[in-house]
Formats: C-alpha cells, structure tokens, sequence
C-alpha cells in the first residue's frame, strides 16, 4: 500500500499519516506496537496515572517495534511532573500534550528536540497553541470518546476553521475510522488522523471483550455527553448507568473507581466505558494491520473517486 508524504509523516517518521489515540490503561505497549508496526503512530497514555507502569510500556515498545512511537502527557492527570523528563530521557520523539494550557511543557519538550503536538477542541485554543510554539495540532471534534470541551464543535465545523487559521500541520480526531472518514479530513486540510474509539476495537486493544461487543452492538446515537454544564466534559457508551449520569448537574472522578472492573473484567456498569459517536460505523473487531491497511485503501479509493468525473456517493458505500 502506498504510503503518503506529507508533513505529517516527515515529522512523525510514519509511512502512514494514522495515529492511534491515547486512552488510559487502553494505550499501552500490546496496542500500541501494533500500531507503529502497521506503519502507523502508536502512542502510550499517561492518563491512567499509573506512572512506573507507563515507564515499563515505554521500555517494552523498545521490543516490539524499532519504528517510531509517541508518548501523550494529559496534563489534567499530572500529578509528577518528572514523566516529562522520563518521556524526554527515553528517547521518545513524538509527544501529544492534551487536557490542559499548550504553554506549560512545550518548551521544554521542544528545547529537547521532541515534536509535539497539543490536542484542541477549539479555534482559541489553537492559536494559543500555536503561539506557544507547537509543531502540530491534534484538532478534536466533540463527536469522540473521551474528556472533551462541554462546549463541543463537530469535526466537521471545527477542522476546516482551525486548518484555515493556522499554518502548522493538523491531525484529525473526533469521528475517523475508516478510508472515506479519513479522506474527508483530508478534505478539510488535515495531514493526518487519530483514531480513539475504532482502535478500542482492534483485536489487539487490551479491554474485555464486553466493551468491544458493546461497540458493535451500538448505534451512532448510543453515546451520552456527561458534564454538559460542568467539567470535564466526557462522552461515553450508553449504558443504564451513563443514561442516568446525564441528567446529573456534576459527575465526579469518582465514577472511573472501580474502571478496571469494567475494563478488564467485563463489568459494562462498573464505571463508564468512553467513546465516540463513531462506535456506530464499527461493525468488527479486527486487528490493527487490517484496519490501518483497509483505512489505506479506502482512503485511495475515495480520492479517486471523487477525482473521477461523475462519480456517485454509491462508490464510497461499496
Ligand atoms: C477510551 C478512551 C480514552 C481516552 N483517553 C484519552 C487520553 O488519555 N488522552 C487524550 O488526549 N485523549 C483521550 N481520548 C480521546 C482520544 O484521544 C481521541 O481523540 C478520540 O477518541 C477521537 O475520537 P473517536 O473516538 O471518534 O476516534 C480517549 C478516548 C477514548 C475513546
């Protein structure tokens, strides 16, 4: 499959401009070299807190793949500020920072000689990204799983704003998870993609196979928004326990206590699972090398199409 040039994969080292999300306890050594021997992005989270733990994962990606990784610093979750001087002394090039001001680590991680990029949910945030000195964005639309801004934009109005504003090369997340999905943010001036919930459902993602059936199971509408009027916002899997949470004025932290229990013990009430609104269009779990290779493909047969004089919106269903 060809691969793209563009400054996405310049900076990232990639052979395709596809990284997979951080997600805590989800985005570890198992899933993430997986990724990065497909040739895409795998990036190792930090979200989970569990700190000695990261630092292992970070160390195995050393066995299972010589291709480039990625580390992401949700700053939110920082409670030891040295993980960035362990991300900085493990060599590693590519880090996301997220949930938190843009200002705070990339000096230091560009004084190091990492690329970083900063995720925004919004125009704002961008520019003060940008003026931080970033390399790249991570654009995030308020349709994906995970913490997001209560005042949520779709990818769709967000990407193309922010990609008309900005000079610096633009990741898309919120939405993507295949070819034709990819091609759109394509479309509106993104270099590449980041997929969260889709990669939740790769064979080789860590989490019991209750939440990846869920997946399946789920349609487009089948996610809740919690903290709408609060922080932080989340979007999450309609479950019995999610439905009731969004009607709270406030959900705490304390709905991921016992998130291992769901996780990896299948209890799909135990916590909250998050995802995105994409969980809809997931119809198999498969293993990464397929997913990236058919997001390829799917992405080249969508460019052509849309080149070819006449073609119909049927084509990209085939
Ligand atoms: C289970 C889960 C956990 C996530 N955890 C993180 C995280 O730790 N840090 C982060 O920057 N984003 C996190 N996200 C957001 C993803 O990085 C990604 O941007 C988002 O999933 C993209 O939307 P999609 O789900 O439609 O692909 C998480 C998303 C999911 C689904």
């Amino acid at each position: 499959m060809d691969g793209i040039v563009n400054r996405v994969t310049r900076l990232l080292g990639v052979r395709y401009p596809i990284v997979q999300a951080p997600m805590g306890w989800i985005a570890r050594a198992q899933l993430a070299s997986a990724v990065s021997n497909a040739g895409g992005m795998g990036i190792i989270e930090t979200s989970s807190g569990e700190l000695d733990i990261v630092r292992d994962e970070i160390r195995k990606m050393r066995d299972l793949t010589d291709r480039p990784f990625g580390v992401n610093i949700a700053q939110l979750f920082v409670r030891d500020p040295s993980i960035v001087d362990f991300v900085v002394g493990e060599g590693v090039r590519f880090v996301t920072t997220s949930a938190g001001d843009p200002r705070q680590y990339t000096a230091t991680l560009k004084a190091a000689g990492l690329t970083v990029f900063h995720v925004v949910p919004s125009l704002a945030t961008a520019l003060k990204a940008v003026a931080a000195g970033v390399d790249g964005l991570v654009v995030e639309g308020g349709e994906g799983g995970g913490f997001k801004n209560p005042r949520d934009v779709a990818t769709m109005v967000l990407l193309p704003l922010v990609c008309s504003k900005v000079e610096v090369p633009v990741i898309a997340a919120g939405g993507i998870c295949d070819g034709p999905s990819m091609a759109a943010a394509f479309a509106l001036g993104a270099e590449g993609v980041q997929m969260g919930s889709r990669m939740v459902a790769a064979a080789e993602s860590p989490v019991h196979d209750n939440w990846k059936q869920a997946i399946l199971a789920a349609g487009e509408t089948d996610t809740v928004f919690l903290n709408r009027f609060s922080r932080p916002g989340l979007r999450a899997l309609r479950t019995a326990r999610s439905a009731a949470l969004e009607r709270e004025e406030h959900v705490g932290m304390d709905v991921f206590a016992r998130a291992m229990d769901l996780y990896f013990g299948g209890d799909m009430e135990a916590a909250i699972a998050l995802a995105g609104q994409v969980i809809g269009r997931i119809e198999s779990i498969k293993p990464v090398a397929d997913i990236i290779a058919e997001t390829m493909a799917g992405y080249h047969a969508t460019v052509a199409r849309l080149a070819t004089p006449g073609a119909s919106g049927a084509a990209a269903r085939a």
